[in-house]
């Protein structure tokens, strides 16, 4: 695959966070196995009981400076810097794309670092150790300070960016799934939508998901061990 002359869509999922300590949703032990989805990650929940949501999002903000990026985010960094044009989607709310070097990174499911306010729906980043307090924050926007919430996409609620996802992955040439279950739409489905555009479709997991009959190309395995040595192939296969 010659990357230097291909335009490169990237969607990432928990997978690739998991060799860096992030716990994934679904595998076992995963992260909604001890927080019901009801619980913590829907509107309604945020409205029955806002303090056990906020608790869960702030223990997993101040995680954010307790772990790095792994191989895999390093790979695609240096994908991103070969490839002829590259793009990147994440499911993951954590910041690690961005510290491996890839700035633009489009968050599908919304960013631990950011809050946002209840009744403006502004978005702040708030990572100010007293932002991370166990308190709710409050904005800097409106008159009277609002309450802010997680900026995340809880079930039932809209994935952003979707029309610029759309449009990249519309007139990609290769579509790469790494470390993502295939449970969650629209995601799940966007391998579908690239086919139908004529990409080449691969899959880097560490078990078989879902969705895989979709793809091209399957490799499965750690995402760490994986993705760093498809990439040199790729660069070396470029430079032929
Ligand atoms: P899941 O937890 O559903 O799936 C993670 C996938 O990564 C599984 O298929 C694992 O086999 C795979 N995996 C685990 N470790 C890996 C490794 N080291 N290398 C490669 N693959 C590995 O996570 P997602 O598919 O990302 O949404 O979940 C999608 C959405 O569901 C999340 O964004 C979140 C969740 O509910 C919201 O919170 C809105």
């Amino acid at each position: 695959m010659k990357i230097n002359q291909l335009n490169i869509v990237v969607l990432t999922g928990a997978g690739i966070s998991a060799e860096s300590g992030l716990r994934t949703f679904r595998d076992n032990g995963g992260l909604w196995e001890e927080h019901p989805v009801e619980e913590v990650a829907t509107p309604q929940a945020w409205q029955r009981n806002p303090s056990m949501v906020w608790g869960f999002y702030q223990s997993r903000r101040r995680q954010l400076s307790e772990v790095e990026p792994n191989p895999a985010h390093f790979a695609l960094s240096k994908l991103a810097e070969y490839a002829k044009d590259f793009f990147l989607i994440t499911q993951n709310v954590d910041d690690l794309h961005e510290r491996s070097g890839i700035m633009d990174v489009v968050h599908m499911h919304g960013q631990l670092r950011m809050l946002r306010c209840e009744l403006s729906g502004k978005s702040e980043e708030r990572m100010e150790p007293s932002d991370l307090e166990s308190d709710f924050q409050f904005c800097t926007c409106c008159e009277t300070a609002s309450r802010l919430r997680p900026d995340i996409v809880w079930f039932g609620e809209q994935p952003m960016n979707m029309v610029e996802i759309y449009n990249k992955i519309e007139t990609c040439d290769v579509f790469i799934v790494v470390g993502s279950s295939g449970h969650v739409y629209p995601a799940a489905g966007l391998v579908n939508f690239a086919k139908q555009s004529n990409a080449q479709t691969i899959l880097i997991n560490l078990e078989e998901p879902l969705n895989s009959f979709m793809f091209d190309e399957t490799h499965f395995g750690s995402a760490g061990k994986i993705l760093p040595k498809l990439v040199n192939e790729w660069i070396e296969q470029s430079s032929l």
